[in-house]
């Protein structure tokens, strides 16, 4: 099969590289190469490379600074989206997008996990922009897998190991304890992604993160638990959090995705911890 992959330098086209590469033709391309904003060059450039796949990458993924720059967010992350979904349209290929909870308000329940027929509403410009580049897959073409994920660490800068690094000079870290979600080793998601295409699972949109819930702070104290660190995990709320460091953008509370549909469809989804394991494993942490 042949792939594109958008936003090839981003943490998680990384591991879509490394899972796919084995079987496929890629042509990955970074915003010089292909700008996802630019509908004449989307158009162009996939009507010559006539991909089977287009795993689209490209996000403006930065959640605060996004309150200030949402046209641009919007650019890249719904006008970006519908130019994908306009080329694929046009020339048979599926669109493979990911997506975020922050589509979601985040107030339910934490007994309770959001479906895929939740109804949205997001309280962020980047949730904004990021439901609007779904909404314009949906209006634009009919082959597509929305992923829409949560707290991803990979390859790169990611929460995992901006925590290893603090540990290094602190004793103790105050962590919030009051959102809940899971986190998703980009490995997982990859190969959920890889799954779906496999058993050609139907199209349409998929809550994909690790399985489990947890809470940021749980999150880090198995961090440096499994890591054979000793600093110390203070749990603070998010009010006490962003009274010591104000953020733009409000974080939702409850970020927990139901996988049913994705399970009901033969994925296999590995829980958080294992995840974890996995990766610090990889990063010579444990
Ligand atoms: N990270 C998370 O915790 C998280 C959570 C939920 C959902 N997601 C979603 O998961 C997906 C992957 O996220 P990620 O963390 O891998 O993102 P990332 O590391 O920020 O990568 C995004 C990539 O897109 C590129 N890009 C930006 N504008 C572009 C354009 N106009 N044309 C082409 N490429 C462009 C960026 O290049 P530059 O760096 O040069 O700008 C960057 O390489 C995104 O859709 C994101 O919304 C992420």
């Amino acid at each position: 099969m042949k792939i594109l992959i958008t936003g090839a330098k981003g943490m998680l086209a990384q591991a879509v590289k490394e899972k796919f590469e084995k079987k496929n033709e890629l042509i990955l391309t970074d915003v010089q190469d292909l700008d996802i904003t630019n509908e004449q060059a989307v158009k162009d450039f996939i009507a010559r490379v006539k991909p089977d796949y287009i795993i689209n990458c490209a996000a403006y993924t930065a959640v605060d600074k996004a309150e200030e720059n949402e046209e641009l967010a919007e650019k890249i992350n719904a006008d970006g989206p519908k130019n994908l979904a306009l080329a694929a349209k046009e020339n048979n290929a599926i669109l493979v997008h990911i997506s975020t909870d922050y589509v979601f308000p985040g107030d339910l329940d934490v007994e309770k996990a959001y479906t895929e027929e939740d109804a949205t509403g997001p309280v962020t410009a980047y949730g904004r922009t990021k439901l609007h580049g779904e909404q314009a897959i949906a209006n634009n073409c009919d082959k597509y897998y929305i992923f829409r994920t949560a707290w991803l660490y990979g390859e790169g800068k990611n929460f995992v190991r901006t925590m290893l690094t603090l540990s290094e000079t602190r004793d103790e870290i105050s962590v919030v304890c009051d959102q809940h979600g899971s986190p998703t080793y980009t490995e997982d998601l990859t190969s959920i992604i890889y799954q779906a295409i496999e058993k050609k699972i139907p199209f349409g949109i998929y809550h994909s993160t690790n399985q489990e819930f947890t809470t940021w702070s749980e999150f880090t104290k198995k961090i440096f638990e499994l890591s054979n660190i000793s600093t110390k995990v203070n749990p603070i709320t998010s009010e006490e959090y962003s009274k010591q460091y104000p953020t733009s953008a409000n974080r939702p509370k409850n970020s927990q995705l139901s996988k049913n549909k994705l399970l009901s469809n033969g994925i296999e989804i590995p829980n958080w911890e294992d995840a974890l394991k996995r990766y610090l494993k990889k990063e010579g942490r444990m």
